[in-house]
């Protein structure tokens, strides 16, 4: 099944199918990238379950340990693919593309909560966009085989 990526994801840009050619080429280093951002999505989401907005807003807390538990259960999932292609995860990671949103956030300011959000949301909505660009490569020896459909690959790789 073909899905038209304009439509569904709301993006200004779209991944060229040439990306899935470069990153395919090193599924090891993909499924690095794809862990860390796994792990930082969980580290996020826990960061995040302190700092509702204003007064205390019912049902924060457990949105928040929600969401942390699942990138936790992506991340360990990703690690056991890694782990059966021989690869292993290294240290240390740098993704410029989620440090430059990040970078946006206003510290210590009334917006900081909301900016985290959207920064949140607009990573997990690429990584949904490159899964697509993924899914729709040919037969192979596919990274993503084993992966839930829609968990991560936050656009670093
Ligand atoms: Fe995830």
């Amino acid at each position: 099944m073909s899905i038209n990526v304009r439509t569904v994801f709301p993006l200004l840009s779209t991944t060229a199918p040439e990306w899935a050619h470069s990153v395919l080429e090193d599924p090891i280093a993909l499924l690095i990238d794809h862990a860390f951002l796994e792990k930082k999505a969980a580290n996020n989401a826990l960061d995040m379950m302190t700092l509702w907005p204003g007064e205390c807003v019912p049902g924060w807390v457990e949105t928040m340990t929600d969401v942390g538990r699942d990138e936790a259960a992506h991340l360990a999932q990703v690690t056991r693919i890694l782990t059966r292609r021989g690869g292993r995860l290294t240290r240390i990671h740098k993704n410029p593309y989620a440090n430059a949103l990040r970078a946006l956030v206003r510290k210590g300011e009334i917006g900081d909560t909301l900016d985290r959000l959207l920064v949140s949301a607009m990573i997990e909505l690429r990584s949904c966009e490159r899964f697509s660009v993924l899914a729709a490569q040919p037969p192979g020896p596919r990274i993503h085989s084993g992966l839930p459909s829609g968990a991560g690959l936050q656009a670093g790789a």
